[in-house]
Formats: C-alpha cells, sequence, structure tokens
C-alpha cells in the first residue's frame, strides 16, 4: 500500500523517539538537587521530584568513631544518649561544620534515596551530578569544602549556587526576568535577604539570626524567668507550636528541671513568653529587611514596592510574621506555599533549566 507523505513522516518522527529513548535507558546522567540545611537536608532527582526530607543531625560512637544513628533518628536522640554516643548537628549557620560527619550523613541520604534509583537509571553509568545551595555569605574555602563533601559521596560534578537564587526561584519562579524579586528566606541557622533580578543579585543581606538562635534565647528566658532547664528539642517544639505574632496566647506543658533543686519540674509555657524571648531575633530580622530596602537602587524601588516582600524558610510558618514584618516595612508582605520547601524547588527549577543562562558555578 502506497503511504501518504504525513504517514512517513510520522512513522520518522516515531522511530526517532524510539531511538532516543532508547539511548536515553542506556546513558541518562542522574542529576539531584541538594538543600543542605541547618536543622533538615531535601534531596530531589531532577525529573523525578523530592525523595528525601530529614533532619540534618548523626550520632557518633565517641570512642570508635563509627556513625550510629542519621537523619530523624539521630535527631530524636539528641540530648538522650549515653555517654559514649554524641549527636552531632554537622552544619552551623548553613556551613559545614563537621566535614567527616557531614559527609557520612550524605552517604547515608544517598543510599536510602538516590542510589537505588540511580542503579536503575541506566545501563551505562555516566555518573552523578549535584546541584546545590549555599549561603551567599560562604567564603571561598567553605565553598571548596562544599564541594570536596559532594565528590567524596559519589558526584562526578558539582554545581553551586547561591541560596537567594534558590529560595527567589522556589517562591517566585524565574529569576531571570527584569521583574525585581524581593524574598527573604528564615531558616534554622540564617536569615537571608536579597533582591533579585535579570539573574543576579542586585543587594542582599546574611545574618546569623533564625530558628536555632531562637531557641537558645527561649531557653535562656525560660531559666531566668522560671528557673527552669528545658531540652533544646523540647525548647525547638515549644518554639514551633506557640510562637505566633497574632497576639493569641496557647499554652503548653513542658517538663524539665528545677535549676534550684535539680529535680524534675513541669511548667506551663505560654505562647506570650515565646513572643517576648525571640522578640529580638524578630526585629533584627526586620531591621536587616530595612537595611536591604535602604540599599535598593531608586529605579528598582517601584517594582519592589508593588511586587513587596515574599517571605520563604521553616520561619515563615510563624502565624502572623507577614503581617507583624509589612506594618514594620510599610510594603505588602506574603509567605510561598510550603515556604521550608522554597530552597529545594527553586534548586530544581535552575538544575532544569541549567543552559546559557546558568547560575552554578
Ligand atoms: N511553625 C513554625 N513556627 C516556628 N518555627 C518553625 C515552624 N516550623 C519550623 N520552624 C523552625 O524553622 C526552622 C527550620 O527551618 P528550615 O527548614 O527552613 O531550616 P534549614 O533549611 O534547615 O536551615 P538553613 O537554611 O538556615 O541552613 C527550625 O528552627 C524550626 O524550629
Ligand atoms: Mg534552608
Amino acid at each position: 500500500m502506497i503511504k501518504s507523505l504525513e504517514d512517513i513522516q510520522t512513522t520518522n518522527e516515531t522511530i526517532v523517539a524510539k531511538i532516543r529513548s532508547f539511548f536515553q535507558s542506556v546513558i541518562t546522567q542522574t542529576s539531584v538537587a541538594i538543600d543542605l540545611g541547618t536543622s533538615m537536608t531535601r534531596m530531589a532527582i531532577i525529573g523525578k521530584g523530592i525523595v528525601l526530607k530529614e533532619a540534618t543531625y548523626i550520632g557518633q560512637h565517641i570512642q570508635q568513631g563509627t556513625y550510629l544513628f542519621f537523619g530523624d533518628e539521630a535527631r530524636l536522640m539528641y540530648g538522650k544518649t549515653p555517654q559514649f554516643i554524641q549527636v552531632i548537628k554537622p552544619l552551623e549557620g548553613g556551613i559545614l561544620s563537621d566535614f567527616d560527619g557531614c559527609v557520612a550523613l550524605l552517604e547515608h541520604f544517598m543510599q536510602k534515596a538516590i542510589l537505588p534509583y540511580y542503579k536503575n537509571a541506566s545501563l551505562i553509568k555516566p555518573g552523578m551530578k549535584a546541584f546545590i545551595a549555599i549561603p551567599s555569605s560562604a567564603t571561598e574555602v567553605e565553598q571548596k569544602a562544599t564541594k570536596e563533601a559532594f565528590r567524596k559521596v559519589g558526584f562526578t560534578s558539582v554545581h553551586l549556587t547561591l541560596k537567594p537564587y534558590a529560595f527567589a526561584s522556589g517562591a517566585r519562579g524565574s529569576i531571570f526576568h527584569h521583574m525585581p524579586l524581593f524574598v527573604a528566606d528564615i531558616s534554622a541557622g540564617l536569615t537571608e535577604i536579597a533582591v533579585v533580578i535579570s539573574g543576579g543579585i542586585v543587594c542582599s543581606k546574611t545574618i546569623p539570626m533564625g530558628g536555632n538562635y531562637m531557641d537558645r534565647q527561649l531557653q535562656h528566658y525560660l531559666q531566668l524567668k522560671y528557673g527552669m532547664m528545658i531540652g533544646e528539642q523540647t525548647i525547638s517544639l515549644l518554639k514551633d507550636r506557640l510562637l505566633n505574632l497574632q497576639g493569641t496566647n496557647d499554652t503548653q506543658t513542658a517538663r524539665g528541671k528545677s535549676l534550684e533543686t535539680g529535680l524534675p519540674k513541669s511548667l506551663k509555657v505560654t505562647a506570650s513568653d515565646v513572643r517576648e524571648a525571640t522578640a529580638t531575633s524578630i526585629n533584627h530580622i526586620v531591621d536587616a529587611v530595612r537595611e536591604v530596602i535602604e540599599s535598593i537602587p531608586p529605579e528598582l524601588v517601584d517594582g519592589v514596592v508593588q511586587k513587596g516582600l515574599t517571605l520563604t524558610g521553616g520561619l515563615a510558618q510563624v502565624p502572623g510574621i507577614a503581617d507583624y514584618i509589612s506594618k514594620e516595612i510599610k510594603i505588602p508582605v506574603s509567605v510561598t506555599e510550603h515556604p521550608d520547601m522554597a530552597t529545594i524547588n527553586g534548586l530544581i527549577r535552575l538544575a532544569r533549566q541549567k543552559g546559557e543562562q546558568s547560575v552554578f558555578f
């Protein structure tokens, strides 16, 4: 039977698609996006989606040096281990502070979430690519250490980008447009504020103020006000459950030790306790946002004011935080959807469009 020209064209296209999919199944490179956060690590396989979200904690046997607990399990053990085990947080302020611990933790996460996929991804293994966001305050040495850690874990190429590109992209979409994106990420270790436009950072500020600092402030406050010593994990839970900037006054009972007698004691902690304890941190964050606004070039002010500030990071989930900041800085403030996932979502987006307009180095 004689086929029409259109039929022949369709058949050719099908053959080309089949050949392409055959080669893809033989040599597909696995690309992985990693948001290595001070409190949480998120991993995603490009083209597949998010495959891991676990605490950045690791438990080590002190004498033997071996690692025993990883991620969420290690966090559960924090403050509850026998003397021969220490639970480490291998990142401080978004930067590697324990290189070996970090490599061991990443190796565990890779085994759990990435390698099973990688083994089945293709016949020939062309290696794995890593796309990572690091704080814009990281020094060259810290950048090199981060690259080195990921190479040790098994990545053949490691691409870094500055965090503001990632969370701005995760919260607001393309960072390559000519409209300024004003974004603040309030996380565990750091608060980073930036104005991003046309794939560049116009002005930014990073301060070592975030959830971890607030936890320490709350711990100190409860010691001074009630003479109570409360463990770090309980403090963090109290802050997550009670902190709100809407003025509501919920309570939560917590158990700890009396500083006076050393005996167990329980205490009803109120939301206003948490507000009072963390007020200076919140105000430091507002001051930092103000400083960034003051450094915005005049031509961009209109664009920034129109679209306002978008909040990302775990602390953006504090009820009332957007309204509070908005009243202080007098421009609209909103919270992005799933603010704690903005950095990893942005990394996925940036890794996918890696090409001419790249923010990776
Ligand atoms: N509802 C909430 N209210 C208050 N704080 C919260 C809430 N949810 C999470 N947090 C806090 O947010 C912080 C975690 O934020 P996030 O996951 O963005 O940090 P991270 O990415 O691990 O850290 P970083 O980016 O600074 O390295 C923790 O301090 C946690 O206690
Ligand atoms: Mg983060």
